[in-house]
């Protein structure tokens, strides 16, 4: 399932997550794709708000992940910098993606083979300077449920 959603500035980025993040649940996955300075922190960032976090989401580029608390714990997972799997499977990342909290990852295609069959796909590309594409695909049952929530709460005011 497949379903496209463009984002006119930062701030329609951020609702967008936020709009998300009250889908979610302990142990789901999100996965990035996109260019450096596609909007995929700024999206998370939306999705941090709305779990009420209070840390200053930024991209954890030289420590590849973060931990945020919030109404459901965050693993904000950075891979821009990942040199190699090996490095990956060092962390443990079986404790976060198969945690009790919300896993995000950026540049997610680094990892592709590990990832959890049941995660959503998000991929944002740029459109032109202000507007991005965000695609967000999933095979997996739970995460088309998820979309169709997503759609559904299109014209739920926060
Ligand atoms: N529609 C949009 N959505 C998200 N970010 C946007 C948008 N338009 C412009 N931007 C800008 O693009 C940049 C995205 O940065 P960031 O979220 O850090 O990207 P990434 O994490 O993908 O490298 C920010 O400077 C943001 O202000
Ligand atoms: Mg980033």
């Amino acid at each position: 399932m497949n379903l496209n959603i463009v984002t006119r500035d930062p701030e329609e980025t951020q609702k967008l997550g936020k709009r998300i993040s009250k889908l979610v649940v302990p142990g789901d996955l999100f996965a990035f794709y996109g260019e450096l300075g596609a909007g995929k922190t700024c999206f998370i960032q939306g999705v941090c708000q709305g779990l009420g976090v209070r840390d200053y989401v930024t991209s954890p580029s030289f420590t590849i992940i973060n931990e945020y608390k919030g109404r459901v714990p965050v693993y904000h997972f950075d891979l821009f910098r990942l040199n190699s799997l090996e490095e990956f499977l060092d962390l443990g990342y079986e404790e976060y993606f198969y945690g009790e909290g919300l896993t995000v990852i950026e540049w997610a295609e680094k990892v592709e083979s590990l990832l959890p069959f049941g995660h959503l796909k998000i991929s944002i590309e740029f459109f032109n300077y202000s507007q991005r594409i965000i695609y967000f695909a999933t095979s997996s049952d739970r995460y088309k449920v998820f979309l169709k929530e997503l759609i559904q709460s299109e014209n739920i005011r926060d």
